[in-house]
């Protein structure tokens, strides 16, 4: 595991981008594993800036996203698809059609991981998973005590991943319940791991996934198993 720790967010960001970059420049045809939240925002504008300045080709990259609220469809303002098309690949010179989010209103849920699943095998699997850490120690959206050998499932989510989340809905109310989430295994798959971690109040959390016991308690406690995992953060 290499930690890094940056000054601010912008170093952070800077430097994911340019770890993300440097995948990207050494294999053109690498498979991303992509989230969502407000840690990876600052690195996904770095990587369209230097994509629109002819620095960076995501022509033929693909990218599977980590999870996806059940019930929001992509046109949702707040379906991580949507979320993913305005913060990242509206911006890049990326094939839409390389570029994969779980479909959260599929009509049979269990056949959609299932097909996701396949999907990220058919590929070739993720070269590069870029990951965010939740105040519960979540990765994606795998709460804590999910049993480490899952691929991609639907969830029920935590109240404290609601709560956390409610900010950027109308009211608590409108937080969708479920989820669909690549499970700790093909996160646990992808070849290079990169962690964003920003924020005081994700020192405790951090340090207990890199440092506590491997439980899944801490479901970012199990990438201490990972054996090219790379830890870039400002929580000071
Ligand atoms: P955040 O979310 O980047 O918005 O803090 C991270 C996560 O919950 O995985």
């Amino acid at each position: 595991m290499r930690i890094i720790r940056t000054k601010d967010y912008n170093s952070m960001s800077r430097y994911a981008a340019k770890f993300m970059a440097a995948q990207i420049i050494l294999k053109p045809d690498s498979v991303l594993g992509l989230a969502t939240g407000s840690t990876p925002i600052g690195a996904y504008k770095q990587l369209i800036e230097w994509c629109k300045d002819g620095d960076l080709d995501f022509s033929s990259v693909k990218t599977v996203n980590l999870d996806e609220y059940c019930g929001l469809s992509g046109d949702h303002d707040q379906s991580y698809r949507y979320f993913m098309n305005q913060n990242l690949f509206n911006h890049l010179n990326i094939d839409m059609n390389n570029t994969n989010v779980p479909n959260g209103i599929a009509s049979d849920l269990q056949a959609e991981c299932k097909r996701y699943d396949e999907l990220i095998k058919s590929i070739g699997g993720v070269d590069l998973q870029l990951l965010g850490i939740g105040h519960n120690g979540h990765i994606g959206f795998n709460e804590p005590n999910t049993e480490f050998d899952k691929n991609t499932h639907v969830v029920d989510l935590k109240q404290s991943t609601i709560d956390a989340n409610a900010r950027f809905f109308k009211s608590k109310d409108d937080v969708p319940k479920q989820a669909l989430t690549m499970g700790n295994k093909p996160i646990m798959s992808a070849r290079k791991i990169l962690l964003v971690v920003s924020g005081s109040e994700k020192r405790d959390i951090l340090e207990r996934a890199l440092y506590g016991p491997v439980t899944p308690e801490v479901p970012a406690s199990l990438l201490q198993m990972h054996n090219d995992l790379t830890v870039v953060c400002c929580v000071d």
